[in-house]
């Protein structure tokens, strides 16, 4: 069992919309991955996800109750294989947090991305564009489960 943790800075946009369309992809292509999601800061904690999130995920039948922000802990550090920041400010933030034997399971998300590799996922809470957050969201799934597969 590998273990996933989506991180941005809210907790409320981005990576909430990761960690569901990845529960979603995971239960069809039947694969052992258990994902989850968390905020590099606190200001959202305790909130539910943004209205624009929310939207994405309802129209693709995608539970979303249980979506809840909350900030990472040290001991996530610990208990997830895979830390995956959204953009590169959240990389950042986790890289100063995390203890040093867990720097190495750190990753920018759409790192795995051919071409794309160094880019970010824009934040819609700044630029409202939900379905540009989905579709980047979409295009790396495939190759993160190939790659999170083949460290089992
Ligand atoms: P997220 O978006 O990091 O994708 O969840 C944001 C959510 C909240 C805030 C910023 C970004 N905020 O400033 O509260």
């Amino acid at each position: 069992m590998q273990r996933v943790l989506f991180v941005c800075l809210g907790n409320i946009c981005r990576s909430p919309m990761a960690e569901a369309l990845f529960r979603q992809a995971i239960s069809k292509s039947g694969s052992a991955i258990q994902v989850d999601s968390a905020a590099t800061s606190r200001w959202e904690h305790g909130n539910p996800i943004h209205e624009g999130t929310k939207r994405i995920l309802q129209a693709r039948s995608c539970p979303t109750e249980n979506l809840v922000s909350r900030q990472i802990t040290t001991s996530d550090f610990e208990r997830y294989d895979w830390i995956i920041g959204m953009d590169h400010q959240n990389v950042k933030d986790l890289r100063a947090i995390a203890p040093k034997d867990a720097q190495k399971k750190i990753y920018l998300y759409r790192s795995v991305v051919p071409q794309k590799e160094t880019e970010d996922i824009p934040d819609p809470w700044y630029t409202g564009n939900f379905t540009q957050t989905e579709q980047l969201i979409e295009e790396g799934i495939p190759y993160w489960i190939k790659k999170i597969e083949q460290n089992q």
